[in-house]
């Protein structure tokens, strides 16, 4: 039996959440509306905010799942990556709380925490199994043959498609975070409507600098033409970015199930709350036969029940940290 704590500091959310033997009995996630004053992540501020979140969080997230900090058998905490501001807040907090328990802390890398999301609910992917991690910071292909056992496959060779989301956004004047306007104009909108080529990468990898550039001088030309282009063309402009973002993951997606001969395709990362991804995998699934795995929305983007859930089968293996473990800004996957 275990009760586990599980801190999640890496961005501009703060979570806490309980993981009772497996299961998930707490989630608590505090936003930081401050950032959208600003159209992006302010790490100084970010920092602060989670200063001001983290003891409320742990109170409501004890409170939620019914447990006392005396039943608790350990402490876990996102190592990185992130913002090292940020983590620095829940790391912190994580060994202050875990010595003043004289509990085992236990370390957890947050782009694994998002893969690992998929076993805190049925139906569970089996290893191996193929993980399209998407998120404001990541865009990966990743094998994975256990728990702990990742290969990165393909990545991103210079922006993430979160931030492909984001910039658009940026560009068609909406504000941060991006991703969930766009997607919501684009259920409204036409897909086909404009048309923006996908990059032309080699093997398994992404690009969306160049895809990004491209919107930009779509909408400058456009807009010099006529200066009400974006607001009388949002929706089909959303539309038809996010067909263009889909089309380039799935189709990646699709040429690693057939060289690896893999079938179970499982989506992470904030960008797989996307309703045009996670559309277009469950037809894809139909087509090539697949196994699609989509977490549930509150598992999508930033949260600490993916930090506990991994943090349970880290305390399975007895897999410790001692109270000198820093936190990573930059941390790979394997
Ligand atoms: O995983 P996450 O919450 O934070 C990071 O670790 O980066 O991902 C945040 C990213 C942002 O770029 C946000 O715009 C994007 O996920 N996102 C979405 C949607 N919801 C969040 N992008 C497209 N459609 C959405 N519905
Ligand atoms: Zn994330």
């Amino acid at each position: 039996m275990s009760i586990i704590l599980a801190i999640e500091s890496s961005c501009d959310d703060t979570s806490v959440a309980i993981c009772n033997d497996g299961k998930i009995t707490a989630n608590v996630v505090a936003n930081q509306l401050v950032h959208q004053n600003y159209g992006g992540v302010i790490p100084e501020l970010a920092s602060r905010v989670h200063q001001q979140n983290i003891v409320p969080a742990i109170v409501k997230a004890l409170a939620d799942a019914k447990v006392n900090k005396n039943e608790l058998n350990a402490v876990a905490f996102t190592q990185g990556p992130g913002l090292l501001g940020s983590l620095l807040v829940g790391v912190s907090f994580a060994k202050s709380f875990a010595l003043g328990l004289n509990l085992p802390l236990i370390a957890v890398n947050h782009m694994q925490a998002h893969i690992l999301a998929h076993f805190i609910d049925e139906p569970k992917p089996v290893f191996p199994f193929f993980c399209l991690t998407v998120s404001g910071g990541h865009t990966q292909i990743v094998l994975v043959k256990n728990y702990f056992d990742m290969e990165v496959v393909g990545e991103t060779l210079d922006d993430a498609a979160g931030e492909a989301f984001d910039k658009t956004a940026k560009i068609l004047n909406l504000p941060y975070p991006g991703g969930p306007l766009i997607d919501k104009y684009a259920q409204l909108g036409n897909p086909l409507r404009f048309n923006f080529v996908e990059p032309k990468i080699p093997e398994l990898n992404f690009s969306f600098s160049g895809f990004k550039t491209a919107i930009l001088y779509f909408i400058r030309d456009n807009v010099k033409i006529n200066p009400n282009f974006i607001d009388e063309n949002l929706n089909d402009i959303c539309a038809s970015v996010q067909h263009c973002i889909v089309r380039i993951l799935s189709n990646k997606i699709k040429l690693a199930a057939v060289k690896y001969n893999i079938n179970q395709i499982a989506i992470a990362g904030g960008v797989s709350a996307n309703s045009g991804l996670r559309n277009t995998l469950q037809e894809e699934a139909k087509i090539n036969n697949w196994q699609v795995f989509i977490p549930k929305f509150e598992y999508c983007t930033d949260n600490a029940a993916m930090v506990a859930m991994a943090a349970h089968f880290k305390f399975l293996d007895n897999d410790f940290v001692n109270q000198d473990v820093m936190p990573m800004a930059r941390m790979p996957i394997v």
